[in-house]
């Protein structure tokens, strides 16, 4: 079942998956929409509910039919036919596992994806969202750590009461202590009435610490004490406050190498990370990219209101084997761009600069040599010369890259005679085996 048309964010073929996935989405979105009063949010997620239910009815009924036609294959059977309601027989791959997890009713807090890695932090997130445990969450910056934060609390038996976000690497120094303990008026200079910290805010929820390897170690310390005994200190009281909060902390750095260099307490890292998930870098979860840009392409079409951009080969291609060192961040990003500015079709020249891939011949001038073998400054015949050479040889390379390395395709298009154009690749060494793609029928197809 297909979720995603790969030649561009158009034409969408949705699955019962797919459909579930998107009303998943909408219920996050709905449980966190701060312009609605509780009970409008209410009556829309149970309609949205009602909704996903259906969907599952009919995804069910599907299943029936596709298991009965294919009597043949008795292995299956029983597994397609029972699949979403009894997740425990469901077959491991990762299709399965995620429809296991939408079976059970599992909030994805909008994380999409069905790389193994992802499903298996979630899995684990299903697991450890009932329980009070600490959870750290570590992985690269826009690898989805405060989404995934979001599903342990929204998944849990405190999903109701206050989800509490502090990012420890935004808060000076001096005001870290008062802003997750609160203080008592008159503690400090400004402290002109009684104030609550994010702990006593989160008490019977959960307190989300964003950036947990910058907090510094003596709020480290405070923060042990708190994991330790369970009540807080507001600055300026000795009197001690009970406060019962879930800590889920995230970092996109190695604590283990932080603690070794002695900037993060040892004993606070094993405290925190009782459940440890760590989220895989998109450019070890490729296989979900195309997936991705499709979902992103949809959703800012909407949000644009416009129809979904279409991508071209080069751009697509691109797309799949840039490494996303921002990763699900930047991805999503790059495509809210190129629907923002490409008209009917996107291309490289949409990209932002930064990650824009040089292509064509580039300024030939740039690549010539000042001087000649002797040291002497090119003469102007030379020069000529030289920029002709370099042009020539940037022509051949940017249509071996076009063409993927087909020489006699290459010759087509330029009118040229074949045996011409491989002396001229001998005399520049270029070997056209370099510009193959593994995926290259996949573009002769498309161009
Ligand atoms: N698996 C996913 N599916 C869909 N969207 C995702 C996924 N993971 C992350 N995102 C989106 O990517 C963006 C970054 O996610 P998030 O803020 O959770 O990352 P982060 O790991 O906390 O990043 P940082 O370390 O920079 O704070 C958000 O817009 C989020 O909605
Ligand atoms: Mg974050």
């Amino acid at each position: 079942m297909k979720l995603f048309d790969p030649h561009g964010f158009g034409n969408s073929t949705l699955s019962y998956a797919g459909l579930l996935e998107k009303i998943e989405i909408l219920r996050s979105t709905l449980r966190w929409a701060p312009r609605l009063e509780r009970a409008e949010i209410e009556k829309l997620l149970n309609q949205s509910n009602a909704l996903r239910d259906e969907v599952m009815q009919l995804s069910r009924k599907e299943r029936f039919i596709e298991a009965a036609a294919d009597v043949s294959d008795v292995s299956d059977a029983p597994e397609s036919l029972e699949s979403l309601d009894k997740p425990e027989a469901l077959s491991p791959s990762a299709h399965r596992r995620r429809e296991a997890l939408i079976a059970r009713s599992f909030i994805f807090e909008g994380i999409f994806g069905d790389n193994p890695k992802l499903l298996a932090a979630l899995e684990v997130a299903e697991k450890a969202a009932p329980t009070d445990l600490p959870v750290l969450i570590d992985g690269e910056s826009g690898t989805g750590k405060e989404l995934m934060a979001k599903v342990i609390h929204a998944n849990g038996a405190r999903s109701e009461r206050p989800y509490i976000s502090v990012n420890c690497g935004a808060i000076p120094d001096n005001l870290l202590e008062s802003e997750l303990f609160g203080h008592r008026k008159g503690a400090f200079t400004g402290a002109s009435s009684d104030r609550k910290g994010k702990f006593e805010s989160a008490h019977t929820g959960t307190i989300f610490l964003d950036e947990i390897g910058e907090l510094p170690l003596q709020g480290q310390v405070k923060l042990l004490r708190v994991l330790e005994a369970h009540e807080i200190q507001r600055v300026g009281s000795d009197e001690p406050i009970a406060v019962d909060t879930r800590i889920v902390a995230a970092t996109n750095r190695n604590l283990r190498e932080l603690s070794a260099q002695g900037q993060f307490r040892e004993d606070l890292f094993y405290r925190l990370s009782v459940i440890h998930v760590t989220l895989p870098a998109l450019r070890e979860r490729r296989d979900e990219i195309p997936l991705l840009i499709s979902w992103f392409g949809d959703e800012a079409a909407s949000q644009l209101k416009r129809r979904p951009v279409k991508l071209t080969p080069k751009l697509r291609d691109f797309l799949l084997t840039y490494a996303w060192p921002g990763n699900i961040r930047e991805l999503r990003n790059v495509v809210y761009r190129l629907s923002c500015l490409a008209g009917d079709t996107a291309d490289l020249e949409h990209l932002p600069d930064d990650i824009r891939p040089v292509t064509g011949p580039g300024p030939a001038i740039a690549a010539l040599p000042e001087v000649d073998g002797h040291g002497s400054p090119l003469s102007l015949s030379d020069a000529k010369r030289a920029a002709s050479d370099e042009a020539e040889r940037a022509f051949l390379e940017r249509g071996l890259h076009e063409t993927g390395g087909t020489v006699a395709e290459l010759a087509r298009r330029c009118d040229m005679n074949r045996s011409h154009l491989q002396m001229l690749l001998k005399k520049h060494g270029i070997h056209s085996k370099d510009f193959r793609h593994a995926d290259k029928t996949d573009r002769e197809k498309e161009s």
